[in-house]
């Protein structure tokens, strides 16, 4: 039987509906939350995110600001800007898009931005909030992997959830976030061997790892949910995610699109966390 399609950007369309009346009714009591997006260098891909993000706050009535610099901005200038962004009382969410040039620390820029601005959940306290299932900004991919899987109606409660890839956006937060709902998680990653073997026996199937169409019919599980995370752009010039497709949605019960899947509910749970820090900073 062919797989339900989880149209994400639909299930973001509804999520922003209700933010953008949540906005509304904080602009009655004179709060309008704002993001401010940092951006290094001239990478086009990171451009087009950045510009998605911008759109999203227009949608829902988030103030936003771009700041866009030079890929020759030392790590100091860049430390201050963050800095200025953390003081300024306009500004409740800060995020840096990454990657960064190689001369600048990651690291160092993430931990300069202040825990209850960190709308993008990288910020080391808010990790080791999240690791220990307190209250926190969570990250924006894994969260939304989380809410599409929640619309599906399946349980994760007991299920084997098998993630391919280990990153820092994706793959670690997501596999928590996916033990927190008490799946089973089994982590596989570029060194895994037989990955077949793992994979067909996945009833969740996350799969983040950059690879254009590396999983075919052949790893999945007959009825498997197969949330694909995967952006890459092939020489055609066309998006593709990390699945087949066409094939795996013959045997899937439930299957994301690249583009359309996941990519749109990063962006909302981005706004999602820029209202709630606006919430909270209002009430400090
Ligand atoms: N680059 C790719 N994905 C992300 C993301 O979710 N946040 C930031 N800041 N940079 C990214």
């Amino acid at each position: 039987m062919a797989a339900t399609i989880l149209q994400g950007k639909e299930v973001a369309q509804s999520i922003r509906a209700e933010l953008a009346n949540e906005v509304a009714e904080l602009n009655k009591q004179g709060i309008v939350p704002g993001l401010t997006v940092v951006i290094v260098g001239d990478d086009p891909a990171s451009h087009s995110y950045v510009r998605g993000k911008a759109k999203g706050c227009e949608e829902v009535g988030i103030s936003s600001e771009i700041i866009m610099k030079d890929a020759d901005i030392t790590e100091e200038e860049l430390l201050i800007i963050i800095q200025q962004l953390n003081e300024n009382p306009n500004v409740n969410g800060i995020l840096v898009q990454l990657p960064l040039p190689a001369h600048i620390s990651e690291h160092a820029v993430i931990e300069a931005i202040a825990p209850e601005k960190d709308v993008d959940g990288f910020h080391p306290i808010s990790i080791g909030n999240m690791v220990l299932g307190n209250e926190t900004m969570l990250p924006c991919t894994p969260h939304g992997i989380i809410e599409l899987i929640k619309r599906t109606g399946t349980s994760m409660a007991g299920k084997h959830a098998v993630v391919i890839g280990r990153s820092n956006i994706v793959g670690k937060p997501v596999s928590l976030l996916l033990q927190q709902e008490n799946a089973t998680v089994t982590m596989c990653h570029s060194r895994t061997q037989n990955l077949e073997d793992y994979t067909q026996k996945a009833d969740i199937l996350v799969v983040a790892t950059g690879r254009a169409h590396m999983i075919g019919k052949e790893h999945v599980k007959p009825g498997a949910v197969v949330i694909d995370v995967g952006v890459n752009r092939i020489e055609t010039g066309k998006l593709v995610g990390d699945v087949k497709f066409d094939e795996v949605k013959e045997v899937a019960s439930f299957l994301t699109p690249v583009p359309g899947g996941v990519g749109p509910m990063t962006i909302t749970m981005l706004l999602k966390n820029t209202v709630v820090a606006a919430k909270k900073q209002a009430k400090q």
